[in-house]
């Protein structure tokens, strides 16, 4: 999978990007992660990105033309199966989403900044526009950042443990049961013993049951589903 991000500070990604699993899938050559500065596309000297509104009102919107430039140089390269807009006002990104957009060969990822990008930006070239949650980020970034790392960590090969992701909380619509290591008694407080048993059976039962419990305590709108 190749994922290409437009943004006007690529710098935030050089972090996220360079450590963890997102790093093991890039070296794995499983993901290729490629971010480009949206400012490179500008054509006057002061490399303006952003402009007033038209019919006013408070903040700047993102001009069309160097995104424009932007997608359509990515385009001429290669084929995008989807273009997304990180937007508040978007589809909500969770587990399901994730794993269709994973299927996915090529897309890109566009960072919307300060009041939005212009309309026509969404018209002409956006497949669809998403929000990572009910809340305003100061940018698409860090929106970016989270379903990248949500894409790269299902894509097969990247985590060692092929049953992992596949047991993660969301992914059967259920949070996950608690986990727990060394030591098995921790100032009194003490690891559940059927985990300690040796009983595969019982201890799939008793994780199924924790899952179900809490999913009902704390997101019991997954079990309406
Ligand atoms: N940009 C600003 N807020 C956002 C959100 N919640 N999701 C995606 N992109 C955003």
């Amino acid at each position: 999978m190749r994922i290409d991000i437009l943004t006007l500070f690529p710098d935030m990604f050089t972090g996220v990007f360079g450590n963890s699993i997102l790093k093991r899938a890039v070296d794995k050559q499983l993901l290729e992660l490629h971010t480009h500065n949206i400012r490179d596309w500008t054509t006057d000297k002061h490399h303006k990105a952003d402009d007033y509104p038209f019919g006013g009102g408070a903040g700047m919107v993102m001009m069309i033309e160097p995104i424009a430039r932007c997608i359509e140089e990515l385009q001429s390269e290669r084929t995008y199966d989807a273009i997304y807009l990180m937007a508040p006002d978007g589809t909500p990104f969770n587990q399901h989403k994730a794993n269709q957009m994973s299927m996915l060969n090529n897309i890109m990822l566009l960072c919307g900044h300060y009041k939005g990008v212009d309309e026509r930006v969404r018209e002409l070239f956006v497949t669809e526009d998403i929000s990572i949650g009910d809340y305003v980020l100061s940018g698409g970034e860090i929106a970016a950042m989270a379903i990248t790392d949500a894409l790269a960590r299902i894509i097969p090969g990247v985590i060692n443990d092929g049953t992992s992701a596949l047991s993660d909380s969301f992914q059967d619509d259920l949070l996950s049961a608690p986990v727990y290591t060394r030591p098995a008694d921790f100032r009194g407080h003490r690891v559940p013993d059927v985990l300690l048993s040796g009983n595969d059976k019982l201890i799939a039962e008793w994780k199924m049951e924790q899952q179900l419990q809490r999913t009902q305590a704390r997101r019991p709108d997954l079990l309406n589903k």
